[in-house]
């Protein structure tokens, strides 16, 4: 693939904001294969698709975005030895990596009290431990490279505990405050880190369950992702905005009354 790679000597900044090139963490994703979708509208050509079914994967991909150079890669987040050398490996198949989309996640519908120490293990090393491993090899590499931006998939979950789904969100809030204090230690280094945080999505993660209030759609997000990916300034986006003016207001909820507002869902 890498004869389809860029021109090296294109300028740094514009591929941060208009990549060609992308590495995609957990590539089966509902929203990242929209994020795809969306960013070959705008520019991107190919991509390595990082998942535990690569097949899988490019069959998603080659539907939404059937102009995209891929290659898949069979990749484990929780397998974090591994990540050096698959960013390595992705560079080495794009030619330079201008974007790293981590979309990593497994939900645990209303799952809560009810999960023992394995599901609790399960779950922080998969929205949290194995991730935030690959966010370091994907922010270290991209140093050295000298460019490019790192895009989390975080979630308005993790801004407040629910006890309906507490382990959850605080993998989230773990991962969110890892990318939050990424972007800082970034600063200066040509690379970027751009934290999403959706609310519900309705994508294959919340088959089933009732969609709440400002409940968005993989096509949503992955606009919105694009779009604040354009503007070098924004570090975070909520999906839809207004999330986060009102989460600004849900955080300051004395415990009692957020029990009540958010009741079991
Ligand atoms: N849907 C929502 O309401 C919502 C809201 C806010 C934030 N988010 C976040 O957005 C991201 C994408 O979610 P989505 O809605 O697109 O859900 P999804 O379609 O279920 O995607 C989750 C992805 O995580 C991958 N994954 C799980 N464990 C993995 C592991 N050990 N190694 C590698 N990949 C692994 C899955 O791969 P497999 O195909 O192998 O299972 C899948 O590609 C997640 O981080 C999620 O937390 C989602």
């Amino acid at each position: 693939m890498a004869d389809l790679a860029p021109d090296p000597n294109e300028p740094h900044g514009s591929l941060n904001e208009h990549p060609r090139t992308a590495l995609v963490l957990g590539a089966t994703s509902d929203i990242a294969v929209a994020v795809l979708a969306e960013l070959a509208r705008h520019g991107l050509r190919a991509a390595v698709l990082a998942a535990r079914d690569p097949e899988a994967a490019a069959r998603a991909v080659a539907d939404a975005a059937p102009a995209l150079t891929t290659e898949s890669m069979a990749w484990d987040a929780l397998e974090v030895e591994g990540h050096r050398a698959l960013v390595e490996r992705a560079a080495g198949s794009l030619g330079q990596v201008d974007l790293v989309v981590c979309a990593v996640g497994l939900l645990g519908h209303h799952a809560g009290r009810t999960m023992g120490p394995v599901d609790v293990d399960h779950m922080v090393r998969t929205n949290f431990a194995g991730p935030a491993a690959a966010l370091a090899a994907a922010g270290q590499f991209l140093v050295e490279q000298g460019h490019g931006t790192i895009v989390v998939l975080s979630s308005v979950a993790g801004l407040r505990a629910r006890r309906s789904n507490y382990v959850y969100g605080s993998t989230k809030a773990g991962l969110d405050v890892f990318a939050q204090g990424l972007s800082d230690a970034l600063v200066g280094t040509g690379v970027r880190c751009l934290v999403v945080r959706p609310g519900f999505v309705r994508s294959r993660m919340t088959d089933g369950l009732d969609p709440a209030p400002f409940s968005t759609d993989p096509a949503t997000v992955a606009r919105a992702t694009v779009a604040a990916l354009q503007d070098p300034r924004r570090d975070v986006a909520s999906v839809p905005r207004v999330l986060g003016p009102l989460f600004g207001v849900v955080r300051a909820l004395p415990r009692p009354l957020w029990r009540r507002v958010a009741g079991d869902r």
